[in-house]
């Protein structure tokens, strides 16, 4: 595995594989690595010839309230885990080696970034679309995987690829949980005990959605209602949102059908937690 830490070796890498005609999926991450990422490691290596890997906090994507000094890093570990799965390339930049001090150049979304983690995220979604598409050109991805985890992210991305015309194919992945059912973070390791059972709340209200549409009940109003009670007996947990929208436009739905994002935001103490679900 190679260990990559300037964008002009990560390029030279990726060139010289598409000069032997092999193609090249990247799996961007910031690290701190869970099965949920390595669930991504395993569809890239389906997808491509050559699996590259990015670990960078980015810190475009977080505000200056949020907590990009205390997020949770362990390179070593990241390598190891890496060089474990087959993957070929980890590109670890230095905090310093992506942004150009004096750049000047940046991306607006004006829909699907406007919404749910958008609300109280406002710029949260033009620092990840800046990041990735500087990742897509610094390893020449064919193809790049993206876990449904962060299902409004996924769909913002593959947005910007249709709109600039991007060749690069998006591929979806899974979530990955923990045995109870709490999707995989990397913020999971901020939670106590008792947070970590809260937590569970989430897992539920996706439960009570899928029954929901296994029932036959169609009102997204009176789910959204069921779920938001659930969640509001739990003294630990303070909702953020609980919506029901389509998964491509990200628009709010009043009846659930195939391919409705069910989409919840809850914080755990001092913990913002997502999941979500996609009735089908
Ligand atoms: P990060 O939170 O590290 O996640 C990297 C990728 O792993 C994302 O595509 C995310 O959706 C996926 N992922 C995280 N937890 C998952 C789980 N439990 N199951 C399946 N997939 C999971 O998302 C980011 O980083 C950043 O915004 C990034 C895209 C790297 C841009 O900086």
């Amino acid at each position: 595995m190679k260990l990559l830490k300037t964008k002009e070796d990560m390029s030279a890498l990726a060139d010289s594989w598409h000069s032997e005609h092999l193609r090249v999926a990247l799996v961007p991450t910031m690290g701190f690595l869970h099965d949920g990422h390595l669930s991504l490691i395993r569809i890239a290596h389906q997808k491509a010839d050559r699996v590259i890997v990015s670990v960078f906090v980015n810190p475009t994507q977080f505000a200056p309230n949020e907590d990009f000094a205390s997020y949770p890093r362990n390179e070593a570990a990241d390598r190891e885990l890496c060089k474990k799965e087959g993957v070929h390339a980890v590109f670890i930049p230095d905090a310093g080696e992506i942004y150009e001090p004096d750049a000047s150049i940046g991306f607006t979304e004006s829909s699907l970034s406007k919404v749910l983690c958008g609300k109280t995220r406002p710029t949260h979604f033009q620092g990840v679309l800046l990041v990735v598409n500087k990742l897509f050109n610094i390893t020449r991805a064919d193809a790049a995987v993206f876990g449904m985890k962060d299902a409004q992210q996924l769909a913002i991305i593959r947005r910007m690829v249709r709109d600039l015309d991007m060749p690069v194919e998006i591929v979806p992945a899974p979530i990955v949980r923990e045995a109870d059912g709490l999707a995989m973070s990397s913020r999971n390791v901020y939670l106590s005990t008792t947070e970590r059972k809260d937590a569970l709340c989430l897992r539920q209200a996706l439960d009570m959605a899928e029954k929901a549409w296994a029932d036959g009940s169609t009102s997204a109003e009176s789910l959204i209602s069921d779920i938001r009670k659930m969640i509001s007996a739990v003294s630990g947990a303070a909702i953020d949102y609980v919506e029901a929208v389509d998964a491509d436009t990200l628009e709010a739905v009043s009846t659930l059908r195939s391919n409705t994002l069910v989409a919840i935001a809850v914080k755990i103490g001092k913990t913002r937690l997502i999941d979500n679900i996609v009735l089908n």
